[in-house]
């Protein structure tokens, strides 16, 4: 039996310990928090054991073959399984990152599974997102244009083009914001790393004509400026990404206009 120590003071409680495969000699224990809000019950930690000679090597497929083969109730979001739709982002050993692309191998001992933290969670490991693509649509996530659409397309150089990578690759999967202690305090008012990283992006579109209307509207004590550089965004993306360089560089356009 594996022993989980739990705070104190934790919600949380030590769940049902599932039975081990029978004859698997190479199995590695997860423990999964589970949580149904409607149920009125608190929170637990569920353990499950997984036969690792038969499964593929990602949190995901793991995940994947525990609900498949030992409990079907375990409830996740997924889609593509190549880090490309952003839907299963999750703690895993401490560390907000995407299921299908973290290696089981790139956790040490039991791994611990956990939702997004400081989110309300709909279920297990499904946090609610709503207020998170509240605010990605709040900044306008679009080609903003006042003179007359061209006959075929918007244009764009080469060099300007380049000016977009590092940004158009977010799969907004919040594991940046989530792990922001200024949007854990301040979320509601400060739009937080992916938001911003998203700004930056429409910002510095050289197709874009909308640039002083984004930027006024990013004027704004929490929006933008309760970010304080923690750099726990850009430490954790999945993607590699950088948001916080995007806010810094959103700040220092706003002190350009101003001199
Ligand atoms: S910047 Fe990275 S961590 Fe943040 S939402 Fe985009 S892909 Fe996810
Ligand atoms: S399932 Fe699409 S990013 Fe993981």
């Amino acid at each position: 039996m594996v022993e989980l120590a739990l705070p104190k003071n934790s919600r949380v409680t030590v769940g049902k310990t599932w039975p081990k495969p029978a004859g698997a000699t190479n199995l590695r224990t997860f423990k999964i928090y589970r949580f149904d809000p409607d149920s009125g019950e608190n929170p637990r930690v569920d353990t499950y054991f997984v036969d690792l000679d038969t499964c593929g090597p990602m949190v995901l497929d793991a995940l994947i073959k525990i609900k498949n083969e030992i409990d079907p109730t375990l409830t996740f979001r997924r889609s593509c399984r190549e880090g490309i739709c952003g839907s299963c982002a999750m703690n895993i050993g401490g560390i907000n990152t995407l299921a299908c692309i973290y290696g089981l191998d790139e956790v040490k001992g039991d791994i611990a599974i956990y939702p997004l933290p400081h989110m309300p969670v709909v279920k297990d490991l499904i946090p609610d997102l709503t207020h998170f693509y509240a605010q990605h649509a709040s900044i306008m996530p679009w080609l903003e244009t006042k003179t007359n659409r061209p006959a075929t397309e918007w244009r764009q150089s080469i060099e300007d083009r380049k000016k977009l990578d590092g940004l158009y690759e977010c799969v907004m999967c919040a594991s940046c914001s989530t792990a922001c202690p200024s949007y854990w305090w301040n979320g509601d008012r400060y739009l937080g790393p992916a938001a911003l990283l998203h700004a930056y992006r429409w910002i510095i579109d050289s197709r874009d004509e909308a640039t002083g209307e984004r930027l006024d509207q990013l004027e704004d004590p929490f929006k933008l400026y309760r970010c304080h550089t923690i750099m726990n965004c850009t430490k954790t993306c999945p993607k590699g990404l950088n948001p916080a360089k995007s806010i810094a560089e959103i700040k220092k356009m706003m002190v350009e206009r101003r001199v």
